[in-house]
């Protein structure tokens, strides 16, 4: 008796995919699943050990994405795209009038010259019919104390995506951005390990949202996955919450 075959979804079969911050967190989680779907994909992170752990056979680029020597080096040798997943980002807590500076400047680097010097670099290689995402944050679509520097730049994420998908419309490439909630990456690690009370504070992320609690790394990368295959071909210059609720309930 012959046993039925095992069925594979492949929406980003025959894909070139570029994947920033792959050396963690969302960025390792989405690139592992966009391999599972089929993606053939660029890795892009500092750390080039974390690239190779999130996956061997991938093309891993160590590359900081804020460097514009570097990325403009990068484009001039990087093969056609047909997507990209611009997940790297950085997040150091702070008001406006407790914020160093020099605080600022590092959140604005980190979490928009990056993206923009990569659209900017990169845009011409993508293909006709491509797609970006961009990780921009629910704490830049709803304001929360102690993290000023770091939602205004995620805000300027998010209008880069809508600047681009009006500007790549005429090339059928979409540009579109997701606003994650609270998810229990490196990064929410990182903010509990500074707090005084970490369990209550893990506990006051996850009741902020109706469905009460934080969201997946998986969960993210679904949605991502969604945005680059072509089921999504008439979705573009969104900004696409994805927070148990939290943006809808504010
Ligand atoms: N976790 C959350 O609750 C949450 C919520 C909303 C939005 N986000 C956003 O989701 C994205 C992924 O974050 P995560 O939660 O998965 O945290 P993470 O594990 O800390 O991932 C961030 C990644 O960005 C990379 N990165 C940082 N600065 C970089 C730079 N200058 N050049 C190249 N790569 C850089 C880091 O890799 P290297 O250090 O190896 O370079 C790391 O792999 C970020 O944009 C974050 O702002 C996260």
């Amino acid at each position: 008796m012959s046993s039925a075959p095992e069925f594979q979804w492949m929406p980003l079969a025959g894909k070139r995919i570029l994947v920033t911050g792959a050396g963690s967190g969302i960025g390792r989680t989405a690139a592992r699943l966009f391999r599972e779907r089929g993606a053939d994909l660029e890795l892009v992170g500092r750390r080039l050990g974390a690239l190779q752990a999130t996956l061997p056979d991938a093309h891993h680029v160590p590359m900081d994405h804020a460097d514009e020597a570097a990325v403009a080096a990068f484009a001039a040798r990087c093969r056609p795209l047909d997507g990209m997943l611009l997940a790297a980002g950085e997040l150091r807590p702070g008001s406006v009038e407790g914020t160093p500076t020099v605080d600022f400047e590092a959140m604005i680097t980190a979490n928009l010259r990056g993206p923009w010097l990569m659209a900017h670099h990169l845009g011409p290689k993508l293909r006709e019919g491509g797609s970006v995402v961009l990780v921009g944050s629910n704490i830049a679509l709803r304001a929360i104390a102690d993290s000023a520097a770091y939602s205004v730049a995620k805000a300027g994420v998010h209008m880069l995506a809508k600047v681009l998908a009006l500007e790549w419309a005429a090339r059928r490439i979409r540009c579109n951005a997701i606003a994650p909630g609270p998810i229990h990456t490196r990064m929410v690690e990182a903010r509990l390990a500074a707090s005084a009370d970490p369990v209550a504070d893990l506990a006051r992320l996850a009741s902020v949202n109706p469905l009460k609690r934080l969201g997946t790394e998986a969960e993210v990368a679904a949605l991502a996955a969604h945005l680059l295959s072509d089921e999504s071909a008439w979705t573009t210059g969104a900004v696409i919450a994805i927070d148990g609720g939290a943006d809808a309930v504010y």
